[in-house]
């Protein structure tokens, strides 16, 4: 039941401490402060391929960066209904990952069984424990994100982001990237997650405020470099979902090369902007978008430099480790929709057109 929320998206979006908690418990110890041993062997491949569909595509799209940037490890993310019919060139050496909430996804199913029929070692990321993909593949990888009942993924998404993240800890421990100092610096931080999304989920009057003015929009950009890029298309994608409002999600540094021409004084600018190693180069793009009249929303702690322009409105995450931005940002990029959807007045829980499992092609 909704209990004391008014959509059971936004109850889901409330339970995501404790979904996430739940997830990473999963997978590392918080005593210890070390990545359990899992079923793994990350040490015997030497490739990932991530294979999902929608949100969980983007979940993958942040496990790739951290596959590759913690434990040096190569991995590829595909789009599920693209992966099964243009026959992949796969080594043996490769683990093939499925990342699905339901577990049902007919592409990401076949994709997963032919891998599988293939010679490849699989793995599924799931939410449903007793589905198609969890008992199709060798491994299961739980997300503990409990019955997703709003159509638009929020909990199912962090868990598939936590579990992955997590994942990328334990791979770069076993492949001796990440020595026991670096290891419990990791578990620390992503144990601090639960309670930054929380504090994000608590202090949304700012993100109402500007869900107010976003409701107004047509077209809505999202920008992000680095894992804030997949997030920046999982923004534009809840948006789209449950506001009808047309979004596209974008990787800050391709602005130049085309969307730029879309910036009006009508066309707003969501840039999800934590203090990174490439904090700045975001800020030139927003800039960008502010010299040419266009209004900005950034997502960027209250400790970072503001950029210079007009028509920049701030919401302010809390300060997090960089590992855990796409976890803390995707909360008020959640937010950001489902207020606008709100204010809208359409049918946040059931939008149109949109199943919850997709088991036809
Ligand atoms: C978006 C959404 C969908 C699903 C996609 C895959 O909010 O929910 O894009 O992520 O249909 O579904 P699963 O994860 O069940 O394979």
């Amino acid at each position: 039941e909704k209990g004391e929320y008014r959509h059971f998206m936004e109850k889901e979006i409330h339970e995501q401490p404790d979904s996430v908690q739940h997830t990473l418990s999963e997978y590392l110890d918080l005593v210890t402060g070390k990545a359990k041993t899992g079923a793994i062997d990350f040490a015997a491949i030497d490739r990932i391929q991530i294979i999902a569909c929608g949100t969980a595509f983007y979940a993958g799209q942040i496990g790739r960066y951290t596959f590759e940037r913690i434990a040096g490890l190569p991995c590829d993310v595909e789009i599920a209904s693209e992966f099964r019919y243009r026959s992949p060139a796969l080594s043996k050496s490769t683990l093939a990952v499925a990342v699905s909430q339901s577990g049902e996804t007919a592409d990401t199913l076949a994709s997963l069984t032919w891998c599988k029929r293939e010679g490849l070692k699989t793995a599924a990321v799931v939410n449903v424990h007793s589905s198609s993909m969890a008992r199709e593949a060798d491994i299961l990888c739980p997300t503990h994100a409990g019955p997703e009942i709003g159509v638009a993924s929020t909990k199912a998404f962090t868990a598939q982001v936590a579990a992955l993240l997590a994942l990328a800890v334990a791979a770069g421990v076993q492949r001796g990237r990440v020595d026991a100092d670096k290891e419990a610096e990791l578990v620390k931080a992503l144990f601090e997650s639960p309670r930054l999304i929380a504090e994000c989920a608590e202090h949304h009057a700012d993100i109402e405020a500007v869900a107010h003015d976003l409701a107004k929009a047509r077209d809505v950009l999202f920008l992000g470099r680095g894992a804030m890029f997949p997030l920046a298309m999982e923004g534009a994608l809840k948006l789209k979902e449950i506001s009808y409002i047309h979004a596209e999600g974008y990787a800050a540094g391709e602005l130049k090369h085309g969307p730029i021409a879309l910036i009006d004084e009508e066309t707003p600018t969501v840039a999800l902007a934590p203090l990174d190693d490439v904090f700045e180069k975001t800020c030139s793009n927003l800039q960008e978008v502010s010299a040419r009249g266009g209004p900005v929303i950034m997502i960027a702690p209250e400790t970072a430099p503001a950029p210079h322009g007009a028509d920049i409105r701030r919401i302010h995450p809390p300060d997090c480790h960089p590992l855990i931005a796409p976890l803390v940002y995707a909360v008020p990029v959640q937010l950001l929709a489902y207020y606008t959807a709100v204010h809208k007045g359409t049918d946040v829980d059931q939008p149109r057109n949109l199943a919850k499992s997709v088991t036809v092609e």
